[in-house]
């Protein structure tokens, strides 16, 4: 085998460990991934509950009415509130958390496509 070969080998041999590390990371991934979304529905309401609580509550309130100050002075709307409800639609509501609307912050960025399709049933469970 002569120098140009060795040369040759040798590059074939450090890209496909690289191949083979890539593959293992993305693998690695989807795997917990998975994991996420096949968890039981109850641990997911209960995983959202919390998110809602430390991202949204200080000023949605916990119970969604909006009767906080930070959301008084922001001006909330009411969740339990039937009517409200009524007036926008689920992709209405899936942009503003992920976009923000007005003087609520966007979630897009903190949170995943899945969690913030959760934070919309959640708003959805307030109405009365
Ligand atoms: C800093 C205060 C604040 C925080 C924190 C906040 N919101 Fe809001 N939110 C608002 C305000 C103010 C509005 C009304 C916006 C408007 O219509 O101008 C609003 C509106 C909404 C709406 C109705 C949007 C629409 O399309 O009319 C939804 C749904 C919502 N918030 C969900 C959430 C969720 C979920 C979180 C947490 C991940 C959250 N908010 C965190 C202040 C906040």
């Amino acid at each position: 085998m002569n120098v140009r070969q060795q040369l040759v080998l040798t590059s074939l041999l450090v890209l496909s460990t690289g191949f083979f590390l890539r593959d293992l990371k993305v693998t690695g991934q989807t795997s917990r991934n998975q994991n996420r979304q096949t968890a039981s529905p109850g641990a997911k309401d209960k995983e959202i509950k919390k998110l809602f609580k430390q991202n949204c509550a200080k000023c949605h309130g916990e119970n969604g009415a909006g009767e906080t100050t930070a959301g008084e002075i922001a001006g909330v709307p009411d969740f339990t509130d039937q009517r409200w409800q009524e007036l926008y639609d689920y992709q209405r509501l899936t942009n503003s958390i992920k976009h923000g609307r007005g003087e609520m912050p966007s979630f897009g960025k903190k949170f995943s496509k899945e969690q913030i399709k959760s934070f919309v049933s959640y708003v959805r469970a307030f109405k009365n």
